[in-house]
């Protein structure tokens, strides 16, 4: 009974802290507004769940498609308007290659290593802002998670409870500081927080705002209508300098 009620303080502290540490307020972004269309979009994280949706659906859309992957080979698309980068967020010299006349920057960046403190979201992201920042490229729609900043909690109790401060603490830690250094640099940001992740087919009608989500049930999402919601920030400026949640 103490055991549990210790793990019970510890999950709202946890959730506390994310509550605290991640994005909770608007940020007053400078849009450039002489800006042509965007048409050069660098993907990251495109062999990734949400990011095939992602490159699958900004082929479809007619951009001129960049993937900054570690190993080519898990790439499964090819197309004629498809650059393939080979690189690592976490390396600055391929990022910047990759970065470089890019009108855009979409991140869908995650890894499964759960359980030691981790970085790679945060400096991985530290790198890609870097680069943007040298290069003038301004748009950057990133992918985090609900649960963090302004949105913690409204994953559910069960991911409050248990998931996130058993399985995933120090992954969303790292979440927080990632979107910290979004938040602080002076780019064109969205940060996406969507629910739980799931490989159903897109729906196209879906949640989004700041309180999308619930305190109680688990909420979810396609990643094929994250990626939906995710390309739309390319070009509308609703959001901008916002963390947004989406959710069915
Ligand atoms: N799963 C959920 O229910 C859920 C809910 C809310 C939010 N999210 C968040 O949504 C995001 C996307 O999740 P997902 O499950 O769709 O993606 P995922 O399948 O975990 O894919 C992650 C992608 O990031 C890439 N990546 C990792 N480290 C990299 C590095 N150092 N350099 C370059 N690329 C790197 C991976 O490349 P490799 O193929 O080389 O590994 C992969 O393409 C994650 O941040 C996740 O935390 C997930």
């Amino acid at each position: 009974m103490t055991l549990l009620l210790v793990l019970f303080v510890y999950a709202i502290a946890l959730g506390v802290g994310l509550a605290r540490a991640g994005v909770r307020s608007v940020t007053k972004v400078a849009v450039v507004t002489s800006r042509g269309p965007s048409t050069r979009l660098l993907i990251l994280g495109a062999t990734g769940g949400t990011g095939r949706q992602l490159l699958a659906q900004a082929l479809d859309r007619g951009y001129l498609v960049t993937a900054l992957v570690r190993n080519p080979a898990n790439l499964l698309a090819e197309h004629p308007h498809l650059t393939v980068a080979r690189g690592d967020v976490l390396d600055y010299a391929s990022v910047e290659k990759a970065v470089q006349g890019q009108d855009a920057v979409i991140s869908a960046l995650g890894h499964k290593r759960f359980f030691a403190p981790t970085r790679i979201l945060s400096e991985g992201t530290r790198n890609v802002l870097r680069a943007m920042a040298a290069h003038g490229v301004r748009r950057f729609v990133c992918e985090t998670s609900l649960g963090i900043g302004d949105s913690a909690g409204r994953m559910g109790l069960y991911y409050s409870l248990f998931v996130i401060p058993f399985v995933l603490p120090f992954y969303f830690w790292d979440k927080t500081r990632q979107e910290r250094l979004i938040a602080a640099s002076r780019l064109e940001w969205v940060i996406v927080r969507p629910a739980v992740l799931t490989n159903a087919g897109m729906r196209g009608a879906y949640r989004h705002g700041r309180s999308t989500g619930s305190f109680l049930w688990t909420a979810r999402i396609a990643r094929a209508d994250v990626a939906d919601f995710m390309l739309k920030q390319v070009v509308q400026d609703s959001y901008l300098g916002t963390a947004v949640g989406v959710c069915w």
